[in-house]
């Protein structure tokens, strides 16, 4: 279901605009990267399920800037069938599409000793069917352009199967997979592709976990994914210490890290 709030301002040869769509924009990370989008002067379209919380930060937008540079719709990425129908609405709304942004991820907490299917079937149509949903005709159309970028939040969290979260792990494994071979398809298209791998960030993601390494806030994460798009980057870890963390953890024998319990 879609809802657009306001009129966008019309874009004009001396008054160019970035026009981007940003899925998983109601809280956290999504919400942060929104307010970054919006002060840098792009035109955003806002996508999630809880539409009170994309209505106020629409509002709070458009407010700051004294014009509507966000619109909203309400959207449950596990709803496949309504996307392309959906996609087709938002750029006739923003009056055509510069960048792609899916941020929209779920984790669940399961027990070191539990297995549950419902919520390992969760997370992936979230992290990983739902992206694929909306990466496909995104990248048709950014091909069709040979122009654009997508963006892709994953995870360093898919760089190694730990004990404490295996579908989180496997989920955000596929994403940055997927990532990679879109990019390695549509470079030559003159299209970029940017996988951004947080490591722990501030949001309700994280809320109920215990000693976590380096947390960050929203806003940091979002700058750091800002600068990256700017710079047309491949690939980004925010913070930036978690690259070399990254290089250590993905390196060590399989023969300890089983014995780890994070
Ligand atoms: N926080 C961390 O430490 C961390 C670390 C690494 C990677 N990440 C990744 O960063 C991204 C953002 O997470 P966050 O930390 O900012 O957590 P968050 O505040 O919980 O944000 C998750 C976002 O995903 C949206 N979402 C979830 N399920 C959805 C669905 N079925 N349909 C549409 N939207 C849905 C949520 O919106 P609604 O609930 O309103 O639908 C929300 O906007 C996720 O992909 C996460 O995996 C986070």
């Amino acid at each position: 279901m879609a809802k657009p709030e306001n009129k966008l301002s019309t874009a004009t040869p001396l008054t160019p605009k970035k026009r981007a769509i940003l899925v998983g924009a109601s809280s956290g990370i999504g919400a942060a990267l929104a307010q970054r989008l919006a002060d840098e002067g792009y035109q955003i379209a806002l996508l999630a399920r809880r539409g009170k919380m994309l209505e106020k930060l629409t509002n709070e937008i458009n407010q700051k800037h004294g014009e509507t540079r966000a619109v909203y719709y309400i959207h449950d990425v596990t709803d496949h069938e309504s996307v392309p129908e959906l996609l087709k609405k938002i750029i006739a709304d923003l009056g055509g599409l510069d960048t792609f942004i899916y941020n929209a991820g779920i984790s669940f907490m399961v027990g070191l000793k539990k297995y549950d299917f419902e919520k390992d079937h969760q997370t992936f149509d979230v992290n990983v069917t739902g992206a694929l949903a909306w990466f496909n005709p995104v990248a048709e159309l950014f091909q069709s352009l040979k122009s654009g970028q997508i963006v892709g939040v994953s995870s360093v969290a898919g760089e190694r199967g730990r004990v404490g979260n295996p579908s989180y792990n496997a989920s955000k494994a596929a994403l940055t997979c997927y990532l990679e071979a879109l990019r390695n398809r549509l470079t030559r298209y003159g299209v970029n592709v940017l996988t951004v791998k947080p490591g722990p960030v501030e949001t309700d993601m994280i809320k109920d976990a215990k000693g976590v390494l380096f947390p960050i806030s929203a806003e940091q994460a979002a700058g750091d994914i800002f600068n990256a798009m700017r710079k047309r980057k491949q690939e980004v870890y925010t913070s930036a210490r978690w690259r070399w963390i990254m290089l250590v953890l993905r390196n060590i024998p399989s023969i300890i890290f089983r014995k780890m319990t994070f």
